[in-house]
């Protein structure tokens, strides 16, 4: 879709409809102050009428408006006025988003005063509509062989605002939020995409079509021998378990000065995870197609930094692998030597991810990184703690922390610091290697980053556990493009800081 920002008289625009907001009860939002007598009379007997009363979900589309060009107005509900918040906002947005397509309207205008909360800049509010609108606007249907489309798909949004001092914040809102939301759904893509397709050797070659024709990004892939190489055993002994070829893709976007050092982002991209020998039960179990959903939102970060050109020196490392049960797969009690050198006695073949996650992190040093941040969809026990709320973050670096919880909160893509305490270690002692993948049935997402914590010792490093907050499940089953947000909200936090 096509944004844009103008300070036009809102009675003039001729689009197929105009958006305005209605808090409760029955309050014309700020915007309305700049619609013509007329109109506001007509509003204000509607309102009288009490077709609608400013609910949260609420709307009310409305034909043939005096003293307006457009050729209908909607109303929407925005809930309390006192109670306005980004959140809100984002709801209003998307459900904003939606009446105007189910309602044939191609073309629209959105009075925008006083429908974010005061505290929200200009930037925030542009940013945050396109990523509501675009989520609401997202469909994944490349595995349906017939689609519906919309009778009339929304083309265009203009957001309309009365000052000129905020008309190049608003902009710039509006430019990174669709950056953002490009990335969002090609995370969301390659998530819903089934296990059957969506492949370690399909993730590798999205990676490629990505740095088709860019400058900036040079995509690597290493295969199962170069892996073997580097001494990539921990990784290799979960790959060995499928017929798929294990990849770890590597893609390098340099849009800072050659000598700055690098965020590295190692993203879990496990296609599938059944559990191998310790398989899952079959309650579910195709959700963990979304076991890629690490690897995914890296791809999706990488693809937001490009649109936005944005000047720092960014690495994504994803290693990809599916883990299957079979006659060469991990047994519970395999003992493998990670790429560090540790070895590491396989307890639980489901304990994969850090399996592939340590080797992944042992290669990222090889970037003298600034930051390495993981991204994984490790734990069943972080959608237990925090739920689909909040992604679990661990790390021992609080400045690296608080600034990844603050650029989650700034734009809606919650993250909620889980301890790291050396006291957890213990739960990983092993009779016979350095440590065992598995620590038991307590803290499982915080042993499951004590774990990653050994292979990290010489990194500023952070762990995102996505597992609640990746995807959606039930029947609106989706995947949700999360973190990346956060990670676009940090990454554009550190280029504006210029490192
Ligand atoms: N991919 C799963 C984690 C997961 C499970 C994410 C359910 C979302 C929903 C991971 O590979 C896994 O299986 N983890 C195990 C670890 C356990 C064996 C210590 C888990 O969480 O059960
Ligand atoms: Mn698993
Ligand atoms: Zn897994």
């Amino acid at each position: 879709m096509e944004f844009s920002v103008s300070r036009k008289d809102p009675s003039q625009v001729k689009v197929d409809c105009l958006v305005l907001g209605v808090f409760a009860k029955r309050q014309l939002s700020a915007g309305a102050q700049a619609l013509p007598q007329a109109t506001q009379e007509y509003l204000q007997q509607v309102l009288k009428h009490g077709d609608i009363e400013g609910e949260p979900g609420q709307s009310l589309l409305l034909y043939q408006v005096p003293g307006l060009e457009a050729q209908r107005l909607l109303l929407v509900g925005g809930g309390k006025l006192e109670e306005r918040s980004a959140a809100n906002f984002r709801k209003l947005m998307a459900g904003a988003t939606a009446q105007l397509e189910a309602g044939y309207s191609a073309s629209a205008a959105l009075l925008l005063k006083g429908l974010p909360p005061d505290s929200a800049t200009g930037y925030q509010s542009g940013r945050d509509l396109v990523m509501a609108a675009e989520e609401a606007l997202y469909r994944f249907t490349q595995t349906k062989s017939q689609v519906e489309k919309p009778r009339r798909p929304l083309k265009r949004l203009q957001v309309l605002i009365p000052d000129s001092a905020d008309e190049p914040e608003v902009k710039r809102g509006l430019e990174h939020g669709r950056a953002i939301a490009a990335g969002m759904s090609l995370a969301k893509d390659l998530g819903n995409l089934p296990g059957n397709i969506c492949t370690p050797s399909y993730l590798a070659d999205q990676a490629k079509a990505l740095a088709q024709d860019e400058k900036a990004l040079e995509v690597t892939i290493l295969e199962e021998k170069d892996m073997d190489k580097l001494g990539m055993k921990s990784l290799l002994s979960v790959s060995r378990g499928s017929r798929q070829p294990p990849k770890l893709i590597q893609l390098e976007y340099r849009g800072g000065p050659s000598g700055e050092k690098p965020v590295v982002l190692v993203g879990k991209g496990l296609t599938f995870d059944a559990g191998g020998i310790s398989l899952k039960p079959a309650q579910a179990m195709d959700e963990m197609k979304y076991d890629m959903c690490g690897g995914a939102s890296v791809l999706g970060v990488i693809k937001a930094c490009l649109r936005l050109q944005l000047p720092l020196n960014l690495i994504g490392v994803i290693p990809s692998s599916e883990n299957l049960p079979d006659g060469n797969a991990n047994k519970p009690g395999d003992i493998v030597t990670s790429m560090s050198g540790q070895t590491i006695e396989i307890l639980n073949t489901d304990a994969e991810g850090r399996l592939i996650l340590c080797d992944a992190l042992t290669y990222s040093e090889r970037f003298k990184p600034a930051v390495v941040i993981d991204i994984a969809t490790l734990t069943g026990a972080c959608v237990v703690a925090l739920g689909k709320h909040a992604s679990g973050l661990m790390s021992h670096q609080d400045e690296l922390a608080d600034a990844l919880v603050s650029a989650g909160n700034s734009i809606g893509d919650r993250a909620w610091r889980l301890p790291l305490w050396e006291d957890y270690q213990e739960q990983l002692k092993s009779n016979f290697a350095d440590m065992a993948n598995v620590g038991g049935k307590e803290a499982g997402a915080i042993t499951g980053a004590s774990f990653l914590a050994r292979f990290t010792k010489k990194l500023n490093w952070a762990h995102l556990d996505i597992a609640g907050t990746a995807w959606i499940g039930g029947d609106k089953k989706r995947a949700t493009g999360r973190p990346v947000p956060l990670l676009m909200a940090y990454l554009l936090n550190r280029a504006a800081q210029g490192n």
